[in-house]
């Protein structure tokens, strides 16, 4: 069936149903519209057999949901009406929330109900919930309300009670206001209610800020309102009855940005809370890079915001993916974070830099040096474990393991040259076609498509992906016999003789030299479209054309 995808931006829950509906063999339009006129010239051009509107901020004109069945897709309850469902049920404290797919009618989200899909709430930021629960909630409703269409279904009978969400309004500023003095847990919601947008506004060192990344900290005490520590660019600061961290902040008309370069000056004196990743502390508290053991496994966990890894971040990896492999296991397991896996090189961060094309080289060089580390490791077997989204040179990161698994369900996208014809680097011209060959690997980073992780499989870019959210559990189960005695050691050989192959035919450093010669060229040539693409990337800025009409094509 053609099914034309209309909506504001074709994010991440979008990419999923999108490479979900395909796997079932579907033909998937994406348009991405930002009013009725582009919506009208959107449906005309595909003529689908339905339209789904997975994130939609304007109500579809009567033009088109007169003509075709429109799918709306509401990250809330039945009966739930309003743009900021998520934010509500964080501020509500609800203990349950969920998806509702509904048909477009003249009344914004009142349409007759399609399906529906639940979930337990969790103590996280409204971007987690949305891109983990929400997106699994719409992706069963989606798929039902599909299957339903065609067999030439009519929308569901609700019962009454089922309706439990009512009609709410925009959330605004002074909904999640918050003082210093009230309880964490109270704080926690406001701050997590606005994360990642539009963000919460609260005064930190006297000044005003959109405040994000919030974690509980169960040791530090002070005054409400008084910061106490920072740690790895972060700040603690004092509660009512507690503390938490704010792990970034943003100014009015500014960037997110981690909390101590924004505060600047003002934290110089601030303690440092030092946390090292194979500290395991029994309280609560934040600790972006963990390392734990488990038998012969090391793991390394590694949750960074939006998967953005600046210079620092690869530096402090690259120090604890060294401590991993040093110690006495047989095995270096690479989880991620839970929200994304990683998303290459932070474009916040080199945007925010006095010089971002010399930015841009240092994150791109500190990136390659943890690429390499990782390929080149000879004493042990190394997994990658993706349990979130993975884009760009994030991808490439996770190929550099000698086994890599995923979550099913996360979407990745193996290619840079969105980023205004960024070349990319962390050794994607070895990393890439060794798993896939030579022409699907040009067609990955071509077509700029996401991939779901059923094709991913399939084509062998990763080995395998694993239902439900225990995948690093899984993993280790499932690759724990080839850590006894002589498999590991024949792994191990076979490992090395690989990588010695592969070297003779071309070193590894000549990928990543011929590489960066085209990155030199992107950062620091006449042609400045990767500084412009960046731009309106990290400042949120629209591209031109308004209706961007995609084809998309099946790989495997
Ligand atoms: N640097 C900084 N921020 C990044 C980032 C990066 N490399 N990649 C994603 N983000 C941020 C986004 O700005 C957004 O921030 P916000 O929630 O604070 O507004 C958040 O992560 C989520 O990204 P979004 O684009 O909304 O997610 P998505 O799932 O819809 O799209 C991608 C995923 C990977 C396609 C998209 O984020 C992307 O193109 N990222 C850039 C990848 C890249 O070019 N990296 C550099 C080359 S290695």
């Amino acid at each position: 069936m053609r099914i034309l995808f209309l909506g504001t931006r074709h994010n991440s829950l979008s990419q999923r149903l999108q490479v979900e509906l395909e796997e079932r063999g579907h033909e998937i339009v994406v348009a991405e519209v930002s009013g009725g006129e582009a919506m009208e010239a959107a449906a005309q051009a595909a003529n689908p057999a339905l339209i789904v509107a997975p994130m939609l901020k304007r109500a579809i004109p009567d033009s088109v949901w007169k003509r075709w069945t429109c799918l709306i897709v509401h990250p809330g309850i039945p009966g739930d009406r309003g743009p900021s469902a998520i934010d509500w049920a964080i501020l509500d404290g609800a203990a349950e929330w969920g998806v509702t797919v509904l048909e477009a009618r003249a009344e914004l989200d009142g349409g007759p109900v399609w399906a529906h899909a639940a979930f337990p709430m969790r103590g996280v930021g409204k971007s987690t919930l949305y891109r983990r629960e929400t997106t699994q909630a719409a992706f069963d409703a989606v798929l039902r309300a599909v299957e339903r269409f065609e067999r030439g279904g009519k929308p569901a009978r609700l019962a009454a009670d089922l309706r439990r969400g009512s009609e709410r309004p925009s959330c605004r500023q002074a909904d999640r206001r918050f003082d210093w003095k009230e309880p964490t847990a109270r704080i926690l919601a406001c701050i997590r209610s606005g994360d990642s947008a539009p963000g919460t506004l609260a005064r930190v060192a006297g000044e005003s800020f959109h405040v994000f990344g919030a974690h509980e900290e169960g040791l530090l005490r002070g005054v409400p309102g008084a910061l106490l520590a920072q740690r790895d660019g972060a700040v603690c600061i004092a509660t009512g009855d507690g503390a938490v961290w704010l792990t970034h902040l943003r100014r009015k008309d500014g960037i997110k940005l981690p909390s101590v370069q924004v505060l600047g000056d003002r934290v110089q004196a601030l303690p440092e809370s030092v946390l090292a990743p194979q500290d395991a502390p029994e309280r609560a508290t934040w600790q972006e890079i963990r390392y734990r053991e488990c038998g012969h496994f090391g793991l390394l966990h590694f949750d960074f915001l939006n998967g953005a890894m600046n210079t620092q971040h690869c530096e402090r990896l690259l120090a604890a993916y060294r401590y991993a492999r040093g110690r006495p296991t047989r095995a270096v397991v690479l989880c991620g974070g839970g929200d994304f896996w990683s998303n290459g090189i932070d474009l916040n961060a080199i945007e925010a830099a006095d010089d971002p094309g010399e930015e841009s080289w240092r994150n791109i060089l500190a990136m390659n040096a943890l690429v390499r580390e990782i390929a080149t490791t000879g004493n042990k077997l190394v997994f990658s474990v993706l349990q979130g989204n993975a884009g760009a040179g994030g991808v490439t990161l996770a190929l550099a393991a000698d086994r890599v698994y995923a979550r099913a369900g996360v979407v990745l996208n193996p290619h840079y040259k969105r980023m205004g014809g960024l070349y990319g680097s962390e050794f994607w011209t070895y990393l890439i076609p060794r798993r896939v060959g030579e022409a699907t690997a040009r067609h990955l980073t071509d077509s700029l498509q996401p991939l779901g992780t059923g094709r991913a499989a399939r084509i062998g870019l990763i080995d395998a992906a694993f239902e439900g959210d225990e995948v690093v559990e899984r993993v280790l189960r499932i690759v724990g016999p080839e850590l006894a005695g002589h498999r590991y050691r024949a792994a191990l050989a076979l490992k090395a003789r690989q990588r010695e192959q592969d070297e003779l035919a071309k070193p590894l450093d000549r990928y990543a030299e011929e590489e960066l010669a085209e990155m030199r060229r992107n950062f620091f040539g006449a042609d400045r479209s990767y500084h412009e693409a960046r731009r309106r990337f990290v400042w949120k800025r629209c591209e031109a054309p308004v209706c961007d009409v995609q084809e998309t094509k099946a790989l495997a």
